[in-house]
């Protein structure tokens, strides 16, 4: 069932996504070479502590941490570690998710530790990025859920990068994961119509190569099995009569 949202509820849910979105710029600001990724789970946990909200995630199904850090290789649901050490042309995809007085917020951004190491890189962080942007723009009542999977493979398919299929947006606001699933491919005219009031988290995320994955033994790291590298991108956003309007931005 998809829970279509009052102002009221749109407001919260919009104050929560804020938390996020400064959440995310100040860890890009701290994103260099030699850092321990743990150091911007740490900096999580105290600036959703001080915004008087929860980390989502930590204690989701059991998952230990604020943030999902998933560096390279790394597609999503990555653990911060005191080991993982940035290095020059790290692709590194910071996803977080704040419950502030019930109601939830979700974002993910991917940074890349000072430049591209490759053209692939570039191409990958780039059409990801662009996929996201596409799908947001259609994202408008009467429109389909499918339609916005189908944007998000035509923009990302013709540059040789492949979408990951295990895993999917979803509704958010009242819960991290609501209806709709969200997936990352589809054909037009397909799923859900779209509907003002509807809150949505769509989060392309893209490979390289092959779009193989497996999971680690701790359960929750998803890696690519050639081991080439990932990106994700992830708004929460709001469907108005005006269209819609990404509320983990600043
Ligand atoms: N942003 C992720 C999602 O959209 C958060 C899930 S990680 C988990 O599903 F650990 F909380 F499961
Ligand atoms: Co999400």
């Amino acid at each position: 069932m998809i829970r279509l949202k009052s102002i009221q509820e749109i407001n919260k849910i919009e104050t929560a996504s804020k938390i996020v979105a400064e959440l995310l710029e100040r860890i890009e600001g701290m994103i260099c070479k030699d850092l321990p990724t743990y150091e911007l789970e740490k900096f999580a946990v105290d600036f959703i502590e001080t915004k008087k909200a929860l980390p989502a995630c930590k204690g989701y199904n059991g998952f230990p941490y604020a943030l999902c850090i998933s560096v390279n290789d790394t597609v999503i649901h990555g653990f911060p570690s005191k080991k993982e050490i940035l290095k020059e042309g790290d692709l590194v995809s910071v996803d977080c998710v704040v419950n502030k007085d019930g109601f939830f917020g979700d974002s993910t951004k991917t940074f890349v530790v000072g430049d591209f190491l490759t053209e692939i890189d570039k191409v990958l962080f780039m059409k990801t990025k662009e996929s996201l942007y596409n799908a947001i723009e259609i994202a408008i009542e009467g429109n389909h859920i499918g339609d916005l999977g189908n944007i998000v493979s035509k923009t990302v398919i013709p540059s040789g990068l492949s979408v990951i299929k295990e895993y999917s947006g979803h509704g958010v606001g009242l819960k991290m994961h609501e209806d709709p699933s969200i997936p990352n491919y589809g054909r037009k005219n397909t799923g859900p119509v779209i509907r003002c009031g509807m809150t949505l988290a769509i989060e392309p995320m893209v490979v390289e190569g092959s779009p193989d994955i497996y999971v680690e033994e701790d359960g929750w790291t998803v890696k690519t099995v050639d081991q080439r590298r990932a990106a994700h991108f992830e708004h929460t956003v709001v469907i108005e009569k005006n269209g819609p309007r990404i509320l983990t931005a600043i």
